[in-house]
């Protein structure tokens, strides 16, 4: 296995970075300043040198608002990149992970989300990830698309994670009440991605961490957990104001890795815990 992943400076890279090390995997890890893969010729050029095996498509514009704020960017990146690479893996026979997301719903009904549920994306990062996705499934014979949600750990951009991490907690937080998913374990995530792709289980897989939650429900663990004083003050999405349009309620719920793999990943609280404990003493 020779692997690139591209987005490698991200939450989800970082991690995926130290299983490679750990398991001894050769790999190449790129970010925007090495490969820009919204620059088809630079990065046709580039993947045509390394020749890779495996390809690891990490990169993306994450930020939901600022999908919103810079949709053209959002579709350079999101969606013509992920376009440029899926036809680049299909010439050098390369295995294709593409990393998509739980905004590919709606979520306006009180149930999770399968790999056979219907997507329909109420914002541009849901709009542009589908997108991509649609890309590597015409394009690519050997792919698997992984649909995740709400990443946490080391390097994660999201609120609550980069709280955790911090060792100056402030006395208050407003934390978001009224949205439901499923969160990620960065780590855990890594570890899946590593099972799959070692084997010609192609297709597409809801890798996310056991049981559903709020970032208020997570925010009320941690506090459990790490015994910190800040106050914990919920707050709505419509208070928040924000550009973009979130699905309300959008777990993802995962047969397809249960049912090749015999496996399923632990519960978000369990890898709370652990992600807590990798942090240190705070
Ligand atoms: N974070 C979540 O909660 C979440 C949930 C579901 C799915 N996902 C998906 O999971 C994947 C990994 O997420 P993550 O949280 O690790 O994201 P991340 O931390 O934002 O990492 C993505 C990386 O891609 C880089 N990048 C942006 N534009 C690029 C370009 N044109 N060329 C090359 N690299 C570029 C980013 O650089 P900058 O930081 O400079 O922009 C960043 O280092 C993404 O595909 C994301 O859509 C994430």
């Amino acid at each position: 296995m020779k692997i690139l992943i591209t987005g490698a400076d991200g939450a989800l890279g970082t991690a995926m970075q130290r299983l490679l090390q750990k398991v001894g995997i050769v790999y190449l890890a790129t970010d925007i300043k090495q490969l820009d893969i919204t620059d088809f010729k630079k990065t046709n050029e580039f993947l045509l040198n390394y020749r890779p095996t495996v390809i690891l498509h990490f990169a993306a514009l994450s930020d939901v608002d600022r999908c919103e704020e810079e949709s053209d960017l959002a579709l350079r990146v999101n969606a013509m990149g992920t376009l440029g690479l899926a036809t680049i893996a299909r010439k050098i026979d390369a295995k294709m992970l593409y990393v998509s997301t739980n905004h590919v719903f709606a979520g306006s009904e009180e149930q999770p989300y399968y790999e056979y549920s219907i997507p329909k994306p109420v914002n541009q990062y849901g709009m542009t990830k589908l997108l991509g996705e649609h890309y590597v499934k015409d394009i690519c014979s050997r792919y698997y698309i992984v649909r995740t949600s709400w990443l946490f750990g080391q390097k994660s951009k999201t609120f609550m994670s980069k709280f955790i991490i911090t060792p100056e907690k402030p006395a208050s937080i407003h934390v978001i009440c009224d949205q439901f998913a499923s969160f990620t374990y960065t780590v855990d995530l890594a570890e899946a991605i590593l099972t799959l792709i070692k084997t010609d289980n192609y297709g597409l897989y809801h890798l996310v961490n056991r049981e559903i939650g709020s970032w208020l429900d997570f925010a009320l663990r941690a506090k459990d957990i790490m015994k910190f004083t800040t106050s914990l003050n919920p707050i709505t999405t419509e208070e928040l104001n924000l550009a973009a349009s979130r699905p309300r309620y959008a777990p993802l719920g995962s047969r397809n890795y249960s049912f090749l793999f015999d496996r399923t990943m632990r519960t978000w609280k369990d890898a709370l815990v652990a992600f807590i404990a990798s942090a240190g003493p705070q």
